[in-house]
């Protein structure tokens, strides 16, 4: 498990942009995991800049999104679908029919997950998945006790993340308490994974995750068993590390040619 301790969040977003956009470089036909909230909307917003000047071409590539809630149409404001379209998808040349997101909105919910599973798998798997964390530390909506061999399906979302997510929407509008999520097997199937996550409110789950042990109350300890994942943090996040300097250290004594993607971008 790589731990990267940047400064701060833009450092965070600039070198998350870097992976995709070299992902997308060395593989055009490449398939995303792609995740919403705050954490990554400052990488979505440089992805777009990339675009714009030309340094990216997202019109091969796929891309699967990590959740939606139940119950949201993909144009309501709040939706993933929204967040998507507002943030990154109408900014870049992927193709519409290239997107895909849970249909919150399904009549059989068993059925829309069943299905999503199998668009993954026709699409060749997930060559990069981006993720965030909860403050429980949850990935996709896949809250503590979930199965750490789960597929997509159906979860209920704890008190405490609908509070977190609470900003998101209007002030007299209900968060919903259903979610359609990837599970914590699919996501460990993505090729490579990058979790981001930035300031102190997330410095217990990511400790948690480095450091704790492998346990289905903390889903994110998962990745300790994924052999390509990089956790790229913020110095608010890494505070409660306490192998810090060593995470440090590795970084720093990278070879060029590891670390040739970050330089190039930050
Ligand atoms: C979103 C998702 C969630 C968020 C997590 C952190 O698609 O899957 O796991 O990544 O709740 O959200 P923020 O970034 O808003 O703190």
């Amino acid at each position: 498990m790589e731990v990267i301790i940047l400064k701060d969040p833009l450092e965070v977003s600039k070198l998350a942009a870097a992976h995709v956009v070299h992902q997308v470089q060395q593989k055009p036909m490449s398939c995303l995991g792609l995740a919403t909230g705050s954490t990554p909307k400052n990488m979505y917003e440089l992805l777009c800049q990339y675009y714009e000047q030309g340094k990216v071409d997202f019109s091969r590539v796929t891309s699967f999104n990590l959740d939606e809630y139940v119950g949201l149409a993909s144009h309501h404001p709040a939706s993933y679908g929204s967040y998507m379209e507002e943030n990154l998808f109408r900014f870049i040349n992927i193709r519409k029919e290239n997107c895909h997101i849970p249909n919150g909105m399904a009549e059989d919910v068993p059925k829309e997950c069943q299905s999503y599973e199998e668009k993954i798998q026709k699409a060749g798997g997930i060559d990069l998945q981006i993720l965030g964390i909860g403050t429980d530390g949850h990935i996709a909506f896949n809250e503590p006790s979930s199965s750490l061999s789960s597929r997509t399906r159906l979860k209920t979302l704890t008190e405490q993340t609908r509070n977190d997510n609470r900003h998101f929407f209007a002030e007299e509008e209900e968060v919903p308490v259903h979610v359609i999520t990837m599970g914590v097997g699919t996501i460990m199937e993505a090729r490579k994974i990058l979790l981001l996550a930035t300031g102190e409110k997330k410095a217990d789950a990511i400790a948690k995750t480095v450091e704790g042990p492998v346990t289905a109350m903390v889903p994110s300890s998962i990745l300790q068993f994924h052999s390509k994942v990089a956790l790229v943090i913020d110095e608010a996040a890494a505070r409660l590390l306490t192998r810090k300097d060593y995470y440090r250290w590795v970084y720093m004594q990278k070879p060029p040619w590891q670390k040739q993607i970050a330089d190039s971008f930050l």
